[in-house]
């Protein structure tokens, strides 16, 4: 777990809470230590919240073997959501986790060359748990607990460069073994197209627009890449560091491309994002 200089307890009235950017003081400017002074200066509250997303967000990063981390208070859009988890089970207030959510504009291409969008799709951007607390559920309550918050099912969820951890989590969790790759490294899983897309709280409408892009294979890329770095052991900043239960991934993932199982079903689709 992650431990901070100053008490987080009064940031946690229960083991999860949902974070937004207007909550965040992501500039330098110092904190004003109550809430009725220096109006303008980001509250003590604020600025340690965003502390925690930094420090959070680079054990991601650093977990995943990513350059930059793709959670930090100064990353965090107006529309994206953070949960972050902690508890006391070492005696005093610690972080355990971090899950950001958002949601994405995608193009869906069809085999006759027409694609169509489909707007503010769920996505999972950055999903992290402590090592010393991988392996024992606590993913999957974050995880749950996203899913509850924000009206999603986990089917719907496109993901952000899964790693073969997250892969694994899926398939274990949610039976979802069989994704398809995308060029901008974002998995969609069977079962996506399942449903039309809910309206209430991610989907909206259909358009058919334009021409046929190229897939490319940025997830495997990063599959390799994660492979490239087994055996490599990684030093996190905070106090409590090893990964016990890391080692060589092993489970059987398996994935489609636009040629197999995928193809069948879903008449050739191909997918792009807007972004
Ligand atoms: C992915 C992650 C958030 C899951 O959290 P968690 O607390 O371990 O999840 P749970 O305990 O609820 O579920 C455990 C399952 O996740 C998968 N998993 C977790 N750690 C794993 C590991 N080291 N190797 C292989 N699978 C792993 C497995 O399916 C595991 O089930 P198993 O123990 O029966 O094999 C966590 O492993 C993590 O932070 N990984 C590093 C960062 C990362 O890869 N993030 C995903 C970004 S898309």
């Amino acid at each position: 777990m992650v431990e901070f200089a100053f008490d987080i307890k009064h940031l946690f009235p229960q083991s999860i809470i949902r974070v937004q950017a207007h909550s965040l003081s992501p500039n330098d400017a110092p904190c004003r230590p109550y809430p009725h002074t220096n109006r303008g200066q980001p509250t003590r509250s604020s600025c340690r919240l965003s502390e925690i997303l930094n420090v959070m967000g680079k054990l991601s990063a650093d977990a995943q073997g990513l350059r930059h981390a793709v959670t930090s208070a100064e990353k965090l859009a107006p529309d994206q959501v953070v949960y972050l988890m902690a508890d006391k089970a070492a005696g005093h207030w610690a972080i355990t986790g971090l899950l950001k959510v958002g949601t994405k504009d995608l193009f869906v291409f069809d085999q006759g060359g027409c694609y169509r969008r489909f707007n503010k799709t769920p996505a999972i951007l950055d999903f992290y748990v402590h090592e010393s607390r991988q392996r024992c559920g606590q993913g999957k309550l974050l995880f749950e607990w996203m899913l509850e918050k924000q009206g999603w099912s986990p089917q719907k969820c496109s993901v952000d460069r899964p790693s073969n951890k997250m892969l694994a989590f899926m398939a274990k969790h949610y039976d979802l073994v069989r994704t398809i790759p995308q060029g901008n490294n974002f998995v969609l899983y069977e079962g996506f197209f399942d449903d039309p897309i809910p309206t209430s709280k991610s989907a909206s409408g259909l358009q058919a627009t334009g021409s046929i892009r190229n897939q490319s294979q940025g997830h495997f890329k990063r599959q390799e890449h994660e492979q490239a770095q087994a055996g490599h052991g990684h030093a996190n900043r905070n106090t409590v560091q090893n990964d016990a239960n890391s080692g060589p991934f092993s489970k059987d993932q398996k994935t489609v491309s636009g040629t197999s199982l995928y193809r069948r079903r879903w008449n050739s689709l191909t997918f792009a994002s807007m972004q």
